[in-house]
């Protein structure tokens, strides 16, 4: 199974700023870029990863489960908020505890191809077990200074990536691909 954290970041390796605010989202533009890029991605994705914070973003954000086609983990301890996503076509299953069981129960279900899909929280204890196999991630061309990190956690140990690519995405970001060496 791969783990693939697939995001965007602001110049200082953020996720999300202050208080959640993801307007730095609006910095990065697309253009001459080719829109079949996410679609390409997800379609070759077989189940998702999300931490209680970022579908409790989505959910308060009115965009409810955009990918409940997916076969998805929660990792949260919210008794609501599994409710408050309300119908989708595949299971949520929601989690707690160590991380490392809830990658193993989707490894067992078959999958292949996961997309952890943030937030840092949840990748920084990916990254800590050492289970995270690749990274994309848009880099926007804005400073944040406050908010959740790529990997977000208070003390990692060294883990080098290597780059698969690098490119000028729009006019004024960029594309980074990586892949954990071992
Ligand atoms: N730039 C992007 O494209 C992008 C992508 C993803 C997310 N984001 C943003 O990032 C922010 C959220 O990221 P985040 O790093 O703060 O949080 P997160 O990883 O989404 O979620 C963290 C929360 O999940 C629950 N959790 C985590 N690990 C757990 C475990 N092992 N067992 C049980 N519960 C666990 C805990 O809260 P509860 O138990 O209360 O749920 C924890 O506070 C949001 O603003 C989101 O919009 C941005």
């Amino acid at each position: 199974m791969r783990l693939i954290w697939y995001t965007a970041m602001s110049m200082d390796g953020r996720i999300a700023g202050a208080g959640d605010d993801m307007s730095f989202l609006e910095t990065i533009d697309s253009v001459g870029e080719p829109d079949d890029a996410w679609p390409e991605f997800i379609a070759s994705i077989d189940a998702v990863v999300i931490g209680g914070s970022t579908l409790r973003w989505l959910v308060d954000g009115g965009h409810g489960w955009p990918h409940g086609d997916l076969p998805t983990w929660l990792v949260s301890r919210d008794a609501q908020l599994r409710a408050r996503v309300g119908d989708v076509e595949r299971p949520i299953h929601q989690r707690e505890g160590d991380l490392g069981a809830v990658l193993d129960e989707i490894a067992a279900d078959g999958h292949e191809r996961v997309w952890l899909c943030g937030g840092g929280d949840i990748a920084g204890q990916a990254l800590a077990l050492d289970r995270v196999d690749e990274v994309i991630v848009t880099i926007a061309p804005t400073a944040l200074g406050a908010g959740p990190s790529l990997f977000d956690a208070f003390c990692l140990e060294q883990r080098r990536f290597e780059l698969d690519e690098v490119r000028r995405y729009g006019s004024q970001s960029a594309r980074l691909v990586w892949h954990r060496a071992r």
